[in-house]
């Protein structure tokens, strides 16, 4: 199959590249030309694990190509996929689709033969019609149908996700788009993994629903964790306990400092948009909006009072910036409301992150000092907070921390510590949901 990918940005490229994988013929387009140069050159723009490896492969096999200009590889297309970006529209938290209608308009003209329109980007309910639309307004002539095909993908884990996927979905309007789509993913299909076939606003939905739903269960959690703190349980017990029941399942019950990235705030909040506008309230989503936006400032509380109850005056180092580990992404990452929280309330605030410092900087407070690795971000330090569980931060060498640190305060939003392990080496410790005294429960942690 011949694939042009308009926009070469986290999911265009991820997915050209697996999608080359397979053996088709991949041309990945994007406007900045700064980012096809280096992506000609063999320079991935993104962190992501194994992306550099898998671009590089398929570039050499000659399956794997990047372009400027979008017409002659459209024209080649059997299948076109839309992978630009759908920001949040300042203002109103609809999703900004310019770049979605934009690309329809460009891609028109140059459709030959019958081919395939992807919209691969998260879009709400109904851009699939107005893709049409566009297409067919611009060129009466063309020959094509239009496809919902959401992505699934995971930030850091990105290329496992497109490659073994729970499920893929694709909704269509036009019958010739089913033998199609089933030739795109035909490796995966014969994998066993379940290719959904459903109609192209469902698809839509389909994807709003999955990550509203995981938005929520995350927020539910955190909200556990909250009454576990007031009332002596331990969150990580509980999680486990609900999530054994198959119905609940244990996966995205981890408290933390509330959810960030580039798909739950956006998506979540286009959700509750869309529903308004229907005049089909989704209020358990409005409200997780809502509860997440403030416990992220929460956090920030809860430092305040590891700290003795003021942050005034003291240096608190944060480790961990990107919303999540294995990303350099920093987008509505929990770090950024938690770090002004505490420079609003009077601390001085020492910063380090393994891949995003570059992206955290300019989003930062100008007064934010960057150390170079953990133990040079707390030398002085009156507490270290991690809020990003990367690796790197699961086995610190507590006692060279402690040496290096003005007041041994610990504040661990990830729960990737135990009260007792560090208190051993003389730390006061806050976790998240966990009463100081936490024991291991029985079911385990
Ligand atoms: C998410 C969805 O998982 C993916 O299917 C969708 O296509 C895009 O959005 P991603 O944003 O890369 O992927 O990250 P994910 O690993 O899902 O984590 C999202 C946020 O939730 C992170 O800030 C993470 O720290 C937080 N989280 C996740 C929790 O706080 N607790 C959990 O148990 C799980």
């Amino acid at each position: 199959m011949k694939i042009a990918m308009i926009g070469s940005g986290y999911v265009g490229l991820v997915s050209g590249a697996c999608l080359a994988d397979f053996g088709h013929d991949v041309v990945c387009i994007d406007k900045a030309d700064d980012k096809v140069e280096a992506l000609k050159a063999g320079r991935i723009p993104i962190f992501e694990p194994g992306l550099d490896e898998l671009v590089a492969k398929n570039v050499k096999a000659g399956r794997l190509t990047f372009e400027t200009a979008l017409a002659e590889p459209v024209a080649a297309a059997d299948v076109v996929f839309i992978a630009v970006g759908t920001p949040s529209r300042r203002g109103d938290g609809h999703a900004d689709l310019s770049y979605v209608y934009g690309a329809a308009r460009e891609i028109a003209a140059s459709i030959r033969g019958f081919t395939i329109v992807v919209t691969k980007s998260t879009v709400p309910v109904g851009t699939g019609d107005e893709v049409e639309r566009i297409i067919r307004e611009e060129n009466p002539q063309a020959d094509f149908a239009v496809v919902s095909n959401p992505e699934f993908l995971r930030e850091g884990a990105a290329i496992s996700d497109f490659k073994r996927p729970d499920r893929i979905v694709v909704g269509i309007e036009d019958e010739r788009a089913r033998d199609v789509m089933t030739e795109v993913y035909r490796p995966l299909y014969l994998n066993h993994s379940p290719l959904l076939f459903t109609e192209r606003r469902t698809s839509e939905l389909i994807k709003y629903a999955a990550n509203a739903f995981l938005a929520m269960k995350i927020t539910f959690i955190n909200e556990m964790a909250d009454l576990c703190e007031a009332v002596g349980a331990d969150v990580q017990a509980v999680a486990r306990g609900i999530g054994l029941d198959n119905r609940i399942g244990g996966k995205f019950l981890h408290a933390g400092p509330g959810y960030g990235g580039s798909c739950f705030p956006k998506d979540t909040l286009a959700l509750v948009k869309t529903a308004q506008d229907a005049a089909s309230p989704v209020r358990l989503i409005e409200t997780t909006v809502a509860v997440n936006d403030q416990r992220k400032r929460a956090m920030g509380r809860k430092v305040m009072a590891a700290c003795g109850g003021s942050v005034r005056g003291k240096t608190v180092a944060v480790l961990g910036l990107t919303f999540k580990p294995n990303t350099d992404d920093m987008r509505d990452a929990p770090s950024l409301s938690i770090i002004q929280a505490l420079i609003d309330q009077g601390a001085e605030v020492k910063a380090y992150d393994p891949e995003g410092i570059d992206q955290a900087k300019p989003l930062l407070d100008a007064s934010v000092a960057f150390a170079s690795g953990p133990y040079d971000c707390a030398e002085g330090a009156d507490a270290v907070v991690i809020v990003t569980e990367w690796d790197s931060f699961r086995a610190l060498d507590l006692s060279r921390l402690k040496s290096v640190m003005r007041q041994p305060v610990l504040v661990d939003l990830r729960n990737i510590y135990r009260e007792d392990e560090v208190a051993r080496f003389g730390f006061t410790y806050t976790g998240v949901g966990r009463p100081a005294t936490a024991k291991d429960s029985p079911l385990g942690a």
